[in-house]
């Protein structure tokens, strides 16, 4: 397997040894909003980031990824992006922004930001422009703007839907539709406009100049399009089409835009990373991950596996295979911003042929109540498949939260949901709110406060239930699943050796085993009881998700063994 210990530069310079830093991070996602609100306003904010720089460190993480920071009117949780180089202002300010960096280096810990290219928000200066400017302007070229159907042009061009629900054109007074993939305010970029291209790499070079160390980049396979006209009876299938022939998603076009970002970052020592969110697989995944590329790519084949040894083994060698073709180290992550929280998908029960996150989206409907969750059983899984996603080869990301083992929230009030999914279905689909719920800092909440999110109540109510999980009660109980990531990131550090695993023959099908190099092991019993391993529990054992106290693997538990 690559193991590299310096890359060269797409123009052939060697870079520095700082550059494959990456590979085998972990990367701890940041929502920005729901983390810590030191003014009080209900909103995270960047200061409260830097006000828990002490926490990051101590959690072991090597790099922080933020979700939108930017001005937004949090139409989607600011994946709307009003200007794509400052900080919204109730998050604060660009000093803010350095002085978060700066402390967040000063610390050892990387900066990855969330770059939203493939639409802006609605309140765009560019978007505003489009509005006031003629059908045909180049103002309206930044845009995917086109002429209804119809004798009077009032039926949409295409009968495409917004992946959030409802269609994907909204008309303008002038009688023009727009496209928009997700909401309505957010107006998908044409890509094929110099202006639009130009621009990103302004951005990119303006945070990369702030010091920021790498970008995720979100929708990563949606900016190239082919709109040639008749668009009216295309068919829009649920998956992209193999072959780069889809007219909105992963065509192969959009490889020439990375291109371009590509040189960008290696003007850079060390060149900037990034990390793509396309919803694409196998080797038209490993196509953006290219060195070429964006570099790295996100996988989310683990958080849609079933728990069973079998899937995650199938898993995990399908995605080494493909990150050693592409040349990027894999990735692998358990939970995000977008879906339900590992540590409630594996508590809920399995149902034959349903797929775990159509079974966690029937519950969200019953506003959590339908199916029982089995918080103890969830919990357990969660902690144990954590532990074996942080013993593989490559970065792992986490979404804050995962560490204190936080539960999804399922019945926020109405009132209080903010998912464009949530109200573009009108109420059909419960959307992501529950898990964007702010953290729990202290377990004691006074007056109207939020658990330590802030001075006041946090914009997402946190339920009662969230002392539980706060971080002063985890840090002072030593089997909580705060002291378990702590350790177990700190014995990763020191485990860590080349991208590769061996896998160890269990002879269980219910046990799934293997070796890294230098020797350690991981061990992981997916079955309902303990079982005996072929491996010296009592002497070699490093860090259990549970509690091993004989010779035999206890259910639902990973162990390490050195
Ligand atoms: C993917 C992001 O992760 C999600 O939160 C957002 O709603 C969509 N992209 C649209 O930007």
């Amino acid at each position: 397997m690559v193991q590299p210990d310096s890359t060269v530069l797409t123009d052939g310079r060697p870079s520095s040894p700082d550059a494959t830093w990456w590979r085998q991070a972990v990367v701890y996602q940041i929502y920005p909003r729901s983390f810590a609100d030191v003014d009080g306003d209900g909103l995270g904010d960047l200061a409260g980031i830097t006000s828990r720089v002490p926490y990051l460190r101590d959690l072991g993480v090597q790099a922080v990824w933020l979700s939108p920071f930017y001005p937004s009117a949090l139409a989607d949780g600011g994946y709307d992006v009003d200007d794509y180089r400052d900080v919204d202002p109730r998050l604060g300010s660009l000093d803010d922004f350095d002085a978060m960096v700066a402390a967040l280096h000063d610390a050892g810990i990387k900066v990855v930001v969330d770059i939203v290219p493939n639409h802006s928000s609605d309140r765009h200066s560019w978007f505003r422009e489009a509005l006031v400017s003629p059908p045909g302007s180049p103002e309206r070229d930044r845009y995917i703007f086109r002429d209804g159907q119809g004798p009077d042009g009032s039926v949409p061009p295409s009968d495409w839907e917004s992946l959030f629900g409802g269609p994907a054109w909204e008309r303008v007074a002038d009688g023009q539709w727009y496209l928009h993939m997700f909401a309505r305010e957010q107006p998908d970029l044409n890509w094929d406009n110099a202006d639009v291209r130009a621009d990103f790499l302004r951005t990119l070079r303006f945070w990369s100049d702030r010091g920021v160390d790498g970008f995720r980049v979100d929708v990563a396979h949606g900016l190239a399009k082919d709109l040639t006209p008749p668009l009216a009876g295309t068919l829009l299938p649920d998956e992209p089409l193999a072959g780069g022939n889809h007219p909105l998603w992963d065509r192969d076009e959009v490889h020439d835009i990375y291109r371009e970002w590509r040189s960008v970052f290696d003007e850079y020592d060390p060149p900037r990373t990034a990390v793509a969110e396309a919803w694409v697989h196998d080797l038209r995944r490993a196509r953006y991950a290219s060195p070429e590329g964006l570099g790295q790519a996100f996988n989310f084949d683990l958080l849609e596996a079933a728990w069973d040894a079998g899937a995650f083994r199938a898993v995990i060698a399908h995605n080494l295979a493909h990150a050693e073709q592409s040349g990027a180290s894999s990735t692998w992550v358990l939970s995000n911003h977008d879906v339900v929280r590992h540590a409630t998908r594996y508590g809920l029960p399995e149902v034959d042929g349903l797929p775990t996150k159509e079974v966690a989206r029937r519950w969200l409907l019953t506003d959590g109540t339908e199916p029982a969750v089995d918080v103890d059983r969830g919990l357990r899984r969660a902690r144990a498949a954590t532990l074996l996603m942080l013993a593989l080869p490559g970065s792992a990301y986490l979404y804050q939260g995962e560490e204190l083992g936080l539960a999804e929230v399922p019945d926020l009030p109405a009132a209080a949901r903010e998912d464009p999914i949530y109200f573009r279905t009108g109420g059909a689909e419960r959307g992501r709110d529950g898990c964007r719920v702010p953290l729990p800092w202290q377990a004691r909440a006074e007056g109207g406060e939020s658990f330590g999110f802030g001075p006041g109540p946090a914009h997402l109510p946190q339920p009662a239930w969230f002392d539980r999980y706060a971080v002063d009660a985890e840090l002072a109980d030593p089997a909580s699943t705060l002291r378990l990531y702590r350790q177990a990131l700190a014995l990763r550090r020191q485990l860590q050796g080349a991208e590769s695993l061996e896998w160890l023959e269990s002879g269980n099908p219910d046990v799934l085993a293997f070796a890294r190099p230098g020797g350690w092991q991981c061990w992981t019993n997916f079955g309902p009881r303990p079982v005996t391993v072929p491996a010296d529990l009592r002497a070699g054992l490093v860090l259990g998700s549970g509690v091993v106290d004989d010779d035999q693997l206890p259910p639902e538990t990973t162990v390490w063994i050195a």
